[in-house]
């Protein structure tokens, strides 16, 4: 899968405080484990990333575009981040590197099932992965448009196959927020 990649001309539109009306620090923080290694799959200029920072012991930025790592290390990068360039079709870590994962508004640009696969690789058993996107059956009032997204149900159909255990996948107003551990 994977429709366009975002353009980092415009990560201006990634910086916008306005953007925690479809996704906040207190939800994700609300189904992550606190401490111990995280993963932010498709990190971008780390709007995210700098949110979760002062409660992991480190947390991993992983982008395919070397230009989102350039926009945040000008910006500058905590000392607990460590941003790591890559496509997420193959993870560059260790088996079970990880205790955590968090996506946000990535999943309809970098998904596919290689990816997932490793995915669930990286993550430590039981670890939690958290991916917020733009769902199919939102309003289509913010982001890409809907015919680039996954719904919900599409989310855990691919989590399911890829082996992950899909707690909770919950269409919003705008936005799909899936819970599942590997
Ligand atoms: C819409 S941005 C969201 C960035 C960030 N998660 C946020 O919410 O601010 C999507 C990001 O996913 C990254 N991305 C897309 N495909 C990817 C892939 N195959 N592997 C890693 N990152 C990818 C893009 O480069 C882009 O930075």
């Amino acid at each position: 899968m994977g429709f366009h990649t975002f353009d980092p001309a415009e990560t201006d539109r990634l910086e916008q405080p306005t953007r925690f009306r479809f996704c906040s620090r207190e939800e994700l923080l609300q189904w992550l484990p606190g401490g111990g290694t995280l993963l932010d799959l498709g990190s971008g200029t780390g709007f995210y990333t700098d949110e979760l920072a002062p409660f992991f012991d480190r947390i991993v930025a992983f982008d395919l575009q070397p230009a989102m790592h350039r926009q945040y290390r000008e910006r500058g990068v905590p000392p607990a981040v460590r941003p790591v360039t890559g496509d997420a079709g193959t993870l560059p870590f260790a088996d079970g590197a990880f205790d955590g994962a968090v996506s946000t508004m990535t999943f309809h640009e970098s998904t596919t099932e290689e990816g997932l696969r490793e995915l669930s690789r990286v993550l430590a058993g039981g670890g939690t992965l958290v991916v917020v996107d733009w769902s199919a059956q939102g309003r289509g009032e913010s982001g890409p448009p809907r015919a680039e997204r996954f719904d919900a149900a599409d989310a855990r159909s691919m989590l399911d196959d890829a082996g992950f255990d899909v707690g909770i996948a919950a269409e919003r107003s705008e936005t799909l927020f899936v819970r599942a551990t590997a």
